[in-house]
C-alpha cells in the first residue's frame, strides 16, 4: 500500500494510481552519481559570484525578467513575448498539459521517455497516451501521428530522447508535423539538445517559425549546470504561454536562478559552457563506443547519457536491468533502472567512463555473457565512434 493510500484522508483514485516521480537515488558512499543526467563540472566562478551578490532575497523577484527573455529570445529569432520562464522546463511541461488537455482529453508521448510525462494529467484529469518507441529506440512519429484523435489535445516530442538517447531526425519531424491539426499543441522538449552532435536532428531554433502550435523546451539543467536552481524555458506563440500562466504557480522562478541564467548568457561564460559540452559530448561517445566494443548493441546516444537496454543484458531471459543498477551499487556508482526496460547511466567525471565499463564488464562476465576484449581505455575528450 502507498503512503497516500495509508491515510484517512480521501484521495483521488486515479492520482493514487500513479506513482510519483522517482528522483535518482543520493549518494551513500563515495563514487560517481551517474543518475540524473546532472552535469559533472562545477559551477561557473561569475555564475556563483553573481549569485553570492543578489542578497536581497526578502524580496518577490520581479516576474517579468525582460532582459532574460530578451536574451533567449534572440537566439530563436523572436522577441521576449515569446519566452515563457519557470522553475525548471518540467514545470513548464505542467502547465501546457494542463492548460490544454482536461478530463476526456488525452495528451501523447513516446515511451519509454521521461519518467515525468505520464503523471502531467493527472491534475486536470487528461489521459497520458504512451506510444512504443521502434526497435532502435526511437520516437515512432508514423505511430504518433496515427494516434492523433479527436481527443488528442497535446503531443510530447522528447529529443533527444531520455532515457534512451536518440534525437529525432529533422525530416521525420517536418513529415509528423504535416500530419497534425492546427489545433493541437505541439512540445518539443530539448532539455538535452545542446549535446547533440547529430547534423540530421531537428532543432527548435530552425522548426519553430513554421507551426504555431509548437513550442520548444529548453533548460538551464543541463547544458548549463543549473539544475539545482530551477530554471527553464519556452519559446512559443506568446498566446499559448498565456494560457500556461494561468495554471502555474505563482512566482515560482527565483531571483537568484535568474542571475544565475543571465550571468551564464555573457559572450564568455556561453564560450566555456561550450567547450565543457562538446567535452561531455565526446566523452558520451568515447563511452558508447567502448560499450558497443564490449558487444552491446546500445542505441544513438545523442544526450548526456547512453543506455543499456536490458534485453542486452538478460540472464537466460530474466531481465535484469535492477541488477546491473545494484552492481553498479555496491561498487559506489550510481545509475538510473527502468525496470522491464533498461538502465540509463549519465556521463560525468573524466574517470567515471572506465568504472562504468569495469562495472558492466565483471556484471556481464558474471552473467555469463560473452564479452569482447577489453578496448583500450577511452580518452576522456576524444571521440572514437
Ligand atoms: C526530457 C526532459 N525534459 C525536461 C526535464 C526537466 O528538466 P528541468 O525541470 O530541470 O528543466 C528533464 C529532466 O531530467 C528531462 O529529462
Amino acid at each position: 500500500m502507498s503512503d497516500q493510500a495509508s491515510s484517512t484522508v480521501r484521495f483521488r483514485p486515479d492520482v493514487l494510481a500513479v506513482p510519483p516521480y522517482r528522483q535518482g537515488a543520493a549518494p551513500t558512499k563515495p563514487g560517481f552519481k551517474l543518475s540524473s543526467n546532472e552535469n559533472p563540472f562545477a559551477p561557473l566562478p561569475e555564475v556563483l559570484e553573481a549569485i553570492a551578490a543578489h542578497t536581497g532575497v526578502n524580496r518577490y523577484a520581479a516576474v517579468a525578467m525582460p532582459e532574460l527573455r530578451e536574451t533567449i529570445g534572440a537566439e530563436f529569432g523572436v522577441p521576449g513575448s515569446h519566452v515563457h520562464l519557470a522553475a525548471g522546463s518540467v514545470a513548464i511541461l505542467y502547465q501546457l498539459v494542463q492548460a490544454a488537455a482536461g478530463a476526456g482529453d488525452a495528451y501523447l508521448h513516446a515511451w519509454p521517455s521521461f519518467e515525468a510525462y505520464p503523471a502531467l494529467g493527472l491534475a486536470s484529469g487528461a489521459e497520458g497516451v504512451r506510444v512504443p518507441l521502434t526497435a532502435t529506440a526511437e520516437h515512432d512519429l508514423d505511430a504518433m501521428a496515427d494516434a492523433i484523435t479527436e481527443s488528442a489535445r497535446v503531443v510530447l516530442l522528447c529529443s533527444p530522447n531520455n532515457p534512451t538517447g536518440p534525437a529525432i531526425r529533422r525530416s521525420d519531424f517536418d513529415r509528423f508535423m504535416a500530419r497534425v491539426p492546427a489545433d493541437t499543441l505541439v512540445v518539443l522538449d530539448e532539455a538535452y539538445r545542446e549535446f547533440v552532435t547529430d547534423p540530421e536532428a531537428v532543432r527548435g531554433e530552425d522548426v519553430l517559425g513554421d507551426h504555431p502550435n509548437l513550442v520548444v523546451l529548453r533548460t538551464f539543467s543541463k547544458a548549463y549546470g543549473l539544475a539545482g536552481l530551477r530554471i527553464g524555458y519556452g519559446v512559443g506563440d506568446p498566446a499559448i504561454f498565456a494560457a500556461a500562466a494561468s495554471v502555474a504557480i505563482p512566482l515560482s522562478v527565483t531571483g537568484i536562478a535568474e542571475i544565475a541564467a543571465r550571468a551564464s548568457l555573457t559572450p564568455a561564460a556561453r564560450a566555456v559552457n561550450a567547450e565543457r559540452v562538446a567535452e561531455l559530448a565526446a566523452r558520451r561517445d568515447a563511452l558508447a563506443a567502448a560499450l558497443r566494443a564490449l558487444g552491446l548493441a546500445i542505441p544513438e546516444a545523442q544526450g548526456n547519457f547512453v543506455w543499456v537496454p536490458e534485453a542486452l543484458i538478460s540472464e537466460g531471459g530474466v531481465p535484469d536491468a535492477l541488477a546491473l543498477a545494484a552492481s553498479f551499487a555496491d561498487s559506489g556508482t550510481l545509475v538510473r533502472p527502468f525496470a522491464g526496460s533498461g538502465v540509463r547511466i549519465s556521463v560525468g567525471e573524466p574517470e567515471s567512463t572506465a568504472e562504468v565499463l569495469r562495472v558492466i564488464r565483471e556484471h556481464l562476465v558474471a552473467l555469463g555473457v560473452p564479452v569482447a576484449d577489453p578496448a583500450p581505455e577511452p580518452a576522456s575528450a576524444t571521440a572514437v565512434d
